[in-house]
This record gives structure tokens, sequence and C-alpha cells, in this order.
């Protein structure tokens, strides 16, 4: 357990009770925890926003695998990308749709690049990526 330090922080009454009710939703047990965890996602996102930034993360893409040639076009790009794509999953939802989950790690830049050219591809109705560090920030 790191050495804790207190700190007081003045916020508007109406916004503290806002904060206070969501927290509550997403079940927090006190507000230090949520505290802390806006800080380490604050730190996060400016980490993984420089280009060069070692980055983990997830790549979530919905298509429709009837669409032209777009299994072979993401096939192939995998494979050209295959030392970023750790690992797939792909789960057949129905008889036209596929949900498909690539872990990625690399440079920030370089997996913001590969999701953007994934998700503009023809026939992908839905991506989204996530990315995150391991280690320093995260205390
Ligand atoms: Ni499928």
């Amino acid at each position: 357990m790191p050495e804790l330090a207190r700190i007081g922080v003045a916020i508007p009454a109406d916004l503290l009770a806002s904060f206070d009710q969501q927290i509550e939703r997403r079940g927090y047990q006190n507000r230090s925890e949520a505290f802390r965890d806006l800080i380490r996602d604050s730190l996060i996102r400016e980490s993984v926003s420089a280009p060069n930034a070692p980055a983990v993360g997830t790549l979530t893409l919905i298509y429709d695998h009837h669409v032209r040639q777009l299994s072979d076009k993401l096939t192939e790009f995998q494979h050209d990308h295959h030392h970023q794509i750790v690992s797939t999953i792909h789960v057949h939802l129905d008889h036209h749709s596929c949900l498909e989950v690539l872990l990625l790690k690399g440079k920030a830049k370089d997996l913001q690049a590969m999701a953007d050219k994934m998700i503009s591809m023809h026939g992908i109705q839905h991506g989204r990526l996530m990315l995150t560090v391991a280690g320093k920030p995260i205390a």
C-alpha cells in the first residue's frame, strides 16, 4: 500500500451532490476511491496521447460478414499487423452480425492508426478503441 496523502478540495455543493449520486450508482464504497480512479484515468489518457507511448488496449468491432470481401480484408490487414495484435476473439452474434475484439499492444500512435483503418472499412458498423497503459501512471 503506497503512502497516502490527504487533500482538501473546494467543490460547489450541487456538483459534489451529483458526483456522490453518480458514484453510488456505480457502486463505489467511498468518495476517495472514486477520486483516485478519476485521477488515474486522467493520467492514463494523457500518457496514451503521446504518440510513442507504449500502450495496450482493445478494439471492438461490429460488422456484417456478408459485406463483400470485408472478412478477407480484415484478415489480411490483421496478418499485416500481427506484431501488434496479441489476440482476437470473434463471436457470431446472429446470421449477419459479427463481434470482434482485438487485444493490441504497441506504440499508441500505431494502434490508433490501425484502429482508424479498420473502423473506416466499408461494412464496419461500429468500432471503438480503448487504450491504456500498464505500470507507472497507475499507482
Ligand atoms: Ni462471425
